[in-house]
């Protein structure tokens, strides 16, 4: 036999030698939940391990996760149901516990990159991540309150909005606004495509953001179509997205994969909550090794072509200490 693949895999060393995709602490951007109040933390009971903070907590929790190696985050607010109103004006009120995190957040850690959400959803009393009318979710309508959503952010320091609504030109409306803003620096990671996916579950727990009606078909993505992902990739390219990212991740390799071969922009995959809610219950049953199926995971992800990866695993992943 001429080929042996087998002679590549005989030792820890030379399978090190020829392995093709290592993970770092540095692919990993790790999401984090704020809510108003004080000295409390509630873990979410759908995502072992993962918690709603106070501002004041929050702030001990980053410290911790960068002493770690953790240098980048993604945040979330949960906002209470008596702030919410249909056309979610809390998100863009002046000293919200949103923009007041980022404005702290900003000041006591100048070196991290915090990705800051834009979208309706957690401030909206129907769930939904456009306005909604007739039980239509508008889009054109729902663009200048996204704008206002990222000036307001973009003020309180966020260096890096994640526009996750799927609202149809966002992109370039939210490009044009920040820039006309004087806010030219802040850059756009655009929730490219983001699938109507069964695996947000725990997340809509830990915002209480479920949609009050229906579904978010009519601007999230059909689970069938791949072809459809490269029109959301060249329409988000045009409009001037900085990256690019496939959510969910595990069930859409496939997806990262192809943006990656189809664009020059770094692109990024959530690992979203349900998928590690599959990991953490079936290790709480002893069913799986919870530890290595992380692992794994996480590599597939990399490997197909991620070169961010959100993941509530990203802490975990630091305390392994792995190089
Ligand atoms: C909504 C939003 C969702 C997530 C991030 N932003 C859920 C949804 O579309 O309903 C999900 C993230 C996760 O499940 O971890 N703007």
């Amino acid at each position: 036999m001429l080929q042996r693949p087998r002679r590549n895999r005989q030792s820890a060393v030379i399978r090190s030698m020829v392995e093709e995709n290592r993970l770092s602490v540095k692919d990993m951007m790790f999401p984090l939940f704020v809510m108003e109040g004080q000295n409390t933390q509630t873990e979410i009971s759908s995502m072992p391990g993962i918690y709603r903070f106070t501002l004041d907590l929050l702030l001990a929790e980053i410290e911790s996760c960068v002493k770690l190696g953790i240098q980048s985050f993604a945040l979330f607010p949960q906002i209470p149901e008596s702030k919410k109103d249909s056309m979610a004006t809390e998100s863009y009120k002046k000293g919200n516990i949103y923009t007041e995190s980022i404005y702290e957040i900003s000041k006591r850690f100048p070196e991290i990159s915090l990705l800051t959400d834009v979208a309706m959803d957690p401030y909206s009393s129907d769930g939904h991540d456009g306005i909604v009318k007739d039980g239509q979710i508008l889009n054109d309508e729902t663009l200048p309150v996204l704008a206002k959503m990222a000036i307001a952010q973009a003020q309180a320091g966020s260096k890096l909005i994640g526009p996750s609504d799927m609202m149809d030109g966002r992109v370039g409306y939210l490009r044009q606004a920040l820039d006309e803003a004087g806010y030219s620096q802040v850059g756009i990671m655009a929730y490219t495509v983001k699938y109507a996916s069964a695996f947000y579950g725990p997340f809509r727990d830990a915002l209480e953001s479920a949609p009050k009606f229906g579904d978010k078909k009519t601007y999230q993505m059909n689970p069938a179509n791949r072809r459809e992902a490269l029109i959301e990739a060249e329409l988000d390219e045009m409009e001037g997205a900085d990256f690019l990212m496939v959510k969910p991740a595990l069930a859409y390799l496939d997806i990262i994969a192809l943006l990656k071969e189809n664009s020059h922009l770094p692109i990024a995959a959530y690992n979203v909550s349900g998928e590690y809610a599959m990991v953490k219950a079936a290790a709480q049953n002893g069913w799986i090794d919870g530890e290595k199926a992380m692992l794994e995971s996480l590599l597939s992800i990399k490997r197909a072509g991620a070169q961010v990866i959100l993941t509530y695993f990203a802490k975990e992943f630091a305390q392994l200490k792995l190089a």
